[in-house]
């Protein structure tokens, strides 16, 4: 049996909201790179990932792709059309099977005017949103597309584990997605890939593209007048 708790942004509402909310919640499970909200559509539904993930794209009319996000557990789509009644804003697929738990634009409204909590998890999602627009609206006007590719293989790395200094991005995402999610061309991302990979800055290993040397990533991307955080 699911519960409405099952949903992370709910987890903490009152016994209350939980018996009142409970029955506005439908659970179904999908299996990969299903379409579950589709760009333009008029529904309004929230849709909350129980389990799996989806990804966020944005389809321009011209058929090119920009990722905006991929989501696991715990996160949340649908949110903007069921705050607005707007039509959809993007294309949000499944990535692998997922448990997805729906619910109608009003009830998930209703929900957020009685539970404080959620409200503000809610509104910070929206601002980390608009800092992570500002983030690659700025990349766009200040950095080239090669620049952009650095900042963002060193945003989705971890540190690589018994090797000091060096990070990696494991499972290696393909070069399509890559593009996609710089707003660039496959054959951009591949020319550049090789590119460092002539220079001993990037190993190619079986599950994971090796980043030899970050902070020299880095300083290519400070001439644009940015750099990224590693922690
Ligand atoms: P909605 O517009 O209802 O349907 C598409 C959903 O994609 C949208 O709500 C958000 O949940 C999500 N979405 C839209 N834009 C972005 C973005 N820039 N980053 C992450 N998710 C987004």
């Amino acid at each position: 049996m699911s519960d409405i708790k099952d949903i992370v942004l709910f987890s903490g509402i009152s016994d209350e909201s939980s018996s009142r909310f409970a029955t506005a919640v439908r659970w179904r499970n999908y299996g990969a790179d299903e379409l579950i909200i589709d760009i333009g559509d008029e529904s309004t539904d929230v849709l909350f990932v129980v389990s799996g993930a989806v990804r966020v794209i944005h389809r321009a009319e011209t058929g090119k792709d920009v990722i905006l996000g991929e989501l696991g557990p715990g996160s949340y789509v649908g949110e903007m059309a069921a705050i607005d009644g707007m039509a959809r804003s993007a294309n949000v697929t499944t990535l692998q099977n997922s448990r997805i738990a729906t619910m109608p634009a009003a009830s998930f409204m209703d929900l957020l005017m009685r539970e404080p909590e959620v409200c503000r998890a809610v509104l910070r999602l929206l601002v980390d949103r608009i800092r992570s627009l500002t983030r690659r609206i700025s990349e766009h006007a200040y950095l080239t597309a090669k620049q952009r590719l650095f900042a963002e293989l060193l945003r989705l790395s971890k540190p690589r584990p018994n090797h000091e200094g060096q990070r990696s991005v494991s499972p290696p995402p393909t070069h399509q997605v890559l593009a996609e999610r710089i707003g660039s061309r496959r054959e951009v991302v591949s020319r550049e890939l090789s590119a460092l990979e002539k220079e001993g800055l990037l190993e190619k290993t079986r599950g994971a593209l090796v980043l030899v040397n970050p902070g020299e990533l880095n300083s290519r991307i400070s001439s644009g007048g940015l750099r990224v955080d590693l922690g």
